[in-house]
């Protein structure tokens, strides 16, 4: 029997920028056909510019959608989104995004931008100093807090010559965005999810602490996902360089201490916890309120003692609760892992390496193991941590709550599994 193809029968709206990129667009086209899709094109003139319309309609097999007006529907822009299942914007350029962010209705793109009701996918490629610029990050905030998932462009060589982050999403990363999209709507709706993020500081004296190398990340985009999917969610999160992620409830905390607090007194209202925190394992015995002057020092090693294990401490108090724990491993990451696992009574357990140049803190992307307590490990291969943060909530939902549907029948579903 032919197993069905992951976008089958999906009505797709590809709309092209104009961007170097554009050439991409059609690889991706073919592909989403491929894969079963039904794709229409839409094309900004500035698209044009680098890629005959003809190209997208001799591969999709119908007209590309170009004007406002005068072109196969009178009103394009209704009869499109009215169809679709979704619009994946690949590329999409700095004006794209900033047009779309506000609203502007001005061209068949933008107007077709207002009156979707479908998922919207926007993969963006610039120049680097294009996506730095502050405005434009503004405008990338606004689409994503309105559920519009907007990848990160990738690092690497830009047609400017300079090498910077610009460069239009692998396609591979753009299919996984839209197959996420489409399968997860709002499969988290009532879940109530506790993550913690980041690193703790335990202060050695007035200016100087301990931390770790965790740049929160992997728990920022946990956070996001969940709460994309339609969750209610709190995070946690130690000190990190990171905006807090639209429609989640921030509590900044700096201590292991602090972090236990928050998220002990949080924990009763939660359904899931979520533990991505590098949380520090000790900390100075004696701080000192003051700055410690140079003279001072004695040359006495620091005295150092054990923070409170908060996964272990709040999983002795667990009822309803589904929890996760991420484990950073140098060595033996399944045999550690699975310890861990047990040691710790989790339902999953996220495995990271955070040895080497592919180390889980502070990079981009990661690739991670993931041990469900009765179920097979499951290896992920490298993904931008947004992307990995949805499969590690499908796997959650998998193996840990089951699905949606059966939720309201099941008062005390939290650690069901599913056959
Ligand atoms: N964790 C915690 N409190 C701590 C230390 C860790 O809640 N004081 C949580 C982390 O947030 C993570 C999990 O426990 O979800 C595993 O953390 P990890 O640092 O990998 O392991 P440790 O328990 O610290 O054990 P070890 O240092 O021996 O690897």
């Amino acid at each position: 029997m032919m197993s069905e193809k992951a976008l089958q029968s999906k009505r797709i709206v590809l709309c092209v920028t104009g961007s170097i990129a554009a050439y991409k667009a059609v690889s991706l086209l073919r592909t989403l056909i491929e894969e079963g899709a039904e794709v229409s094109v839409v094309m900004t003139s500035s698209a044009t510019q680098f890629v005959a319309p003809l190209t997208f309609e001799v591969l999709s097999g119908r007209p590309v959608l170009q004007r406002l007006f005068a072109d196969v529907h009178p009103m394009p822009h209704l009869k499109v989104t009215e169809d679709a299942d979704l619009i994946l914007v690949a590329p999409a350029t700095a004006n794209c995004l900033a047009k779309c962010a506000l609203g502007l209705a001005d061209d068949l793109l933008g107007t077709l931008f207002v009156a979707a009701r479908c998922p919207i996918v926007m993969a963006p490629a610039m120049d680097g100093d294009m996506w730095d610029y502050p405005a434009l990050a503004a405008h990338v905030r606004t689409l994503r807090e309105r559920g519009v998932v907007v990848l990160e462009p990738e690092d690497g060589p830009l047609a400017s010559g300079l090498t910077g982050k610009g460069r239009l999403p692998a396609e591979h990363m753009i299919l996984e965005a839209v197959r996420a999209r489409l399968a997860r709507q709002r499969d988290w709706a009532g879940q109530r999810v506790l993550v913690s993020a980041g690193p703790t500081r335990e202060p050695i004296d007035a200016v100087r602490f301990i931390t770790n190398a965790s740049s929160g990340k992997m728990g920022y985009a946990m956070a996001e996902a969940a709460a994309q999917r339609g969750a209610e969610v709190v995070l946690v999160s130690g000190p990190t360089a990171l905006p807090p992620p639209p429609n989640v409830t921030c509590v900044p905390v700096l201590t292991a201490e602090e972090m236990h607090q928050e998220l002990e007194s949080r924990f009763a209202w939660s359904t899931v916890l979520v533990m991505t925190a590098a949380v520090g394992d000790f900390r100075p015995r004696h701080p000192s309120s003051a700055k410690t002057k140079k003279h001072e020092w004695t040359g006495e090693p620091l005295e150092l003692e054990r923070t409170p294990d908060i996964l272990q401490s709040l999983s002795q108090k667990r009822t309803h609760h589904v929890l996760v724990g991420f484990a950073a491993e140098s060595e033996d990451l399944l045999a550690n892992g699975r310890k861990k696992l047990h040691q710790k009574n989790l339902d999953l357990l996220v495995v990271n390496r955070i040895t080497g140049p592919q180390s889980a803190f502070g990079n981009e992307t990661n690739e991670v193991i993931l041990l469900p307590r009765d179920g097979t490990p499951i290896q992920v291969e490298r993904l931008p941590k947004r992307i990995l943060a949805d499969r590690i909530l499908d796997t959650i939902r998998e193996q840990c709550i089951g699905p949606p549907a059966s939720r309201s029948q099941q008062p005390h579903e939290g650690i069901r599994r599913i056959q």
